[in-house]
């Protein structure tokens, strides 16, 4: 009898983070690997934060249990924030803290989802949200995307891929792994459509702030009046304020599914740490030039790196306006000889470029997208010029 349920034995692991990890254990062993594998900022939690956590290790009040689904000071802040960014007005006994915004889509998938239910996601997808669906007894339906359309799907396919189990739509703009961003226009149209339809939308809001050029940044839910009794926004304090390892996230929604939510996580989890929910309190309280500058940076790498990629022959990339991710096609490589070796998938070619040039990247393949490689660009300057040019010199 095999000892792993056949629920669990299904989940694949994480592949980003999988990439992540050999490019540390290499970097540990001496090699001089320059990762654009990691889905996280390379700056440090601001200073800000880490002293309003330092003061919360201080105070008494942080060692005991608090309310599972956060502590009312956080609570109101998410609401301020989600009212300054996107106009929404919501009450605080309508979000849940959760331990990342990992866990609100998990949280998410398992309050909405009875068995069998469809939920339409765009691929390439973030490698977390078909396991999390399945997990949740959820069917995830794919809806494929390519660069024709800068990674964007449209209502006809929508359309197309909707049954009478489709209880959800998985939104998610910026992109990762694109850094697609949808218009304003097309998400009113993809939000009308979910209610017109009695679809709930799940928007997963965490890259939010980080969008570029002629990109502006909304939230499908501010679009279209109503959808808010239909619709789950995700998001967190990760990536904006260079702090995933404390493990801040959130979801808001309407209050019975918030409730359901609550009770499922006062089982799983409890509270999140009281002294994480602190600093995201500081974190959220900075200004918004504090976080304009951090966008100024990743916009400068974007360039630098799109630019890049785009003169090396073979790679054919869509300039991406939003997140830190660019996803060129790498089909030209394929079945191609590099340095006597031969990839006949991007996996294969992702192990070559590691390999030969210590270089890590993400296939597609972690996205449903073979064909492509992820390059995350929240790594320092000299580093990605470096890894870049390593590149260029590999593929030429
Ligand atoms: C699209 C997207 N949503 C959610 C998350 C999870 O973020 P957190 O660190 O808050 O769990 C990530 C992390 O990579 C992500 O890329």
């Amino acid at each position: 009898m095999s000892s792993v349920s056949r629920r669990i034995a299904s989940i694949s692991p994480s592949a980003t983070l999988a990439v992540d990890a050999k490019a540390k254990a290499l970097k540990a062993s001496g090699v001089d690997v320059i990762s654009f594998g990691a889905g996280e900022p390379d700056f440090p939690t601001p200073d800000a934060v880490v002293e309003a956590a330092i003061q919360a290790c201080k105070d008494p009040v942080n060692y005991r249990y608090s309310s599972t689904s956060g502590l009312v000071e956080l609570r109101q802040a998410i609401v301020d924030k989600t009212r300054r960014d996107c106009g929404l007005g919501y009450d605080p006994s309508q979000v849940l803290v959760t331990n990342g915004a990992k866990q609100a889509i998990a949280n998410t998938f398992a309050t909405l989802l009875d068995p069998g239910d469809e939920v339409l996601v765009s691929s390439p997808y973030w490698t977390t949200y078909p396991e999390s669906i399945a997990l949740a007894g959820g069917v995830s339906v794919f809806i494929p995307t390519d660069e024709t359309t800068n990674f964007q799907c449209s209502i006809e396919q929508l359309e197309k891929a909707r049954t009478d189990r489709t209880k959800a739509l998985l939104f998610v703009s910026p992109s990762n792994p694109t850094g697609s961003v949808y218009s304003k226009d097309s998400m009113e149209q993809i939000g009308k459509w979910a209610l017109d339809n009695g679809i709930w939308v799940i928007t997963d809001e965490i890259y939010g702030h980080l969008v570029y050029g002629q990109a502006k940044q909304h939230s499908i839910v501010s679009l279209v009046p109503g959808l808010e009794d239909q619709s789950v926004i995700i998001n967190g304090v990760s990536k904006t304020y260079a702090m995933t390892g404390w493990r801040i996230g959130w979801m808001i929604g309407p209050k019975q599914v918030i409730q359901a939510a609550t009770n499922l996580q006062s089982h799983e989890t409890s509270n999140v740490a009281n002294v994480s929910q602190r600093a995201a309190i500081a974190a959220l309280g900075m200004d918004l030039e504090s976080i304009e500058k951090i966008r100024n940076i990743f916009d400068q790498r974007r360039i630098k790196i799109y630019s890049m990629l785009s003169n090396i022959e073979g790679v054919s990339c869509v300039e991406p306006q939003g997140a830190f991710y660019i996803f060129p096609s790498m089909k030209n490589f394929l079945g191609k000889q590099i340095k006597g070796k031969v990839a006949n998938t991007t996996s294969e070619l992702c192990e070559i470029i590691l390999n030969e040039i210590a270089v890590a990247v993400t296939p597609g393949e972690a996205f449903g997208t073979p064909g492509y490689i992820r390059f995350s660009y929240a790594l320092g300057d000299e580093e990605l010029v470096e890894g870049i040019n390593r590149l260029t010199t590999l593929l030429a």
